[in-house]
């Protein structure tokens, strides 16, 4: 579940890139966050995983209030999500394989379970004969399935992809998407971020949509309603 009550946020330089943002998603859902460059898309999925703070009002995620969240709790919401960056964030000097087990060790994971599920994970994404590679030997797509591997190791209830600009082909994309969709199926939350208004067409999912800090519309999966703004 999450639930933003009049969430505002501003970056330290005084750029505001969020304003009085209201929304609740529950527990399952499939949402396409949409909007163009700088609305503020990112900067939301900054405030789920508590990247950031927000400067105003109430933030709930997965039972923890981010507006009022301590430092200490922070490893404990982050284990219940899974996140595919922008810029992936791989390690260049580690492995493939490396990439992966090193989200699961970071949480004290034992050596067995990352063992077995490494390959398991790396499997799914269609990357099993790539384990021993680098991440700057890889094509964009496939260091993007590298990137979501390691979101969804650790087994999280809520999954976010914010969605890389241009380098990845379509037929790629789409492949990603239906994992997406698959993971959606086995009782996950989903979000992801775009900018393709294609992809929104064609899935007919919910869909929020950003532009300059605020949200300006939210559809639901089957058809036009509930207009804000
Ligand atoms: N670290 C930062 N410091 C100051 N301003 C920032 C920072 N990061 C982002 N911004 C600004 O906040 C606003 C929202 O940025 P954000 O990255 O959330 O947009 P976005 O919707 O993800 O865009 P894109 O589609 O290009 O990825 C923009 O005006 C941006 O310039
Ligand atoms: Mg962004």
């Amino acid at each position: 579940m999450i639930q933003f009550q009049n969430v505002s946020m501003a970056y330290p330089d005084g750029t505001v890139a969020l304003r009085e943002i209201n929304l609740a998603i529950g527990d399952g859902e499939f949402v396409f966050l949409a909007g163009p460059s700088g609305a503020g898309k990112t900067t939301l999925t900054r405030l789920l995983l508590a990247e950031e703070r927000v400067s105003s009002g109430q933030l709930e995620v997965n039972g923890f209030r981010l507006d009022r969240i301590r430092a200490r709790q922070i490893p404990h919401l982050r284990r219940t999500m899974g996140v595919v960056f922008q810029d992936f964030k791989l390690f260049n000097k580690m492995t493939v394989y490396e990439n992966v087990a090193f989200a699961m060790r970071v949480i004290g994971e034992q050596r067995a379970v990352i063992r077995k599920r490494v390959p398991f994970f790396l499997d799914v994404v269609g990357l099993g004969d790539k384990a021993k590679s680098f991440p700057e030997k890889l094509s964009g797509g496939e260091q993007q399935r590298v990137a979501f591997a390691r979101a969804l190791v650790n087994n999280p209830s809520l999954v976010i992809a914010d969605e890389p600009t241009g380098n990845i082909d379509h037929i790629l994309r789409d492949e990603l998407l239906e994992l997406l969709l698959r993971i959606n199926k086995l009782g996950k939350t989903v979000l992801v971020v775009t900018h393709d208004e294609e992809l929104l067409k064609r899935y007919r999912k919910r869909v929020i949509q950003l532009e300059k800090g605020r949200l300006v519309s939210d559809t639901a999966a089957s058809g036009r309603t509930g207009e804000t703004a």
